[in-house]
């Protein structure tokens, strides 16, 4: 693996470790609010990253790749309401998704089809995330004030459960 891809790795596994922060301290928010299912998918959503963190790792383990770790950022966040913890979501979803397409380019024009291969589940990965971003922001927003249709869509979110990522291109058992 070339340098500056093996690089690029190593920066995408701390933006995920990063994600998982933030997700974790945005869980904390709701559930200093009550909002017990939004907190619930805030921590769900804090496991997915740690997976994404976690399968980029082994990836470039399974290569022989060293990979750099580094500090990561304070995600400490302060919203105003649960519509604009969610904008955060988006907004930084679409930074992922950047940093993602970027580091597939980078695989490209590495010549490693390997590694852009690998990156695809994240590309797509990255579709579903932004998309699950702007169904909940439209639902916050059809609610307005209403508290009973937040409660509705906090139960809603309170469903979600964790289920680890199977990503294509990792030894078994990874
Ligand atoms: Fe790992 Fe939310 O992207």
């Amino acid at each position: 693996m070339n340098k500056k891809l093996s690089e690029t790795f190593s920066a995408q596994i701390n933006k995920e470790y990063f994600s998982a922060f933030l997700y974790l301290g945005m869980s904390n928010w709701f559930n200093q609010k009550g909002l017990r299912g939004m907190a619930n998918w805030t921590y769900v959503q804090y496991q997915e990253e740690l997976a994404h963190a976690q399968n980029l790792h082994h990836y470039m383990q399974y290569r022989n790749e060293s990979v750099t770790l580094s500090q990561i950022d304070d995600p400490s966040g302060s919203w105003q309401s649960p519509l604009e913890v969610f904008r955060h979501v988006l907004k930084h979803e679409q930074y992922v998704t950047e940093s993602i397409n970027n580091l597939a380019t980078v695989a490209l024009k590495a010549n490693d089809h390997a590694a852009y291969n690998f990156m695809q589940w994240y590309v797509s990965e990255q579709v579903e995330e932004e998309a699950n971003a702007n169904d909940i922001i439209d639902r916050l927003v059809l609610s307005g004030d209403n508290s009973n249709a937040l409660l509705m869509i906090d139960d809603q979110l309170g469903a979600r459960t964790f289920a680890a990522p199977v990503v294509p291109g990792l030894p078994a058992g990874a």
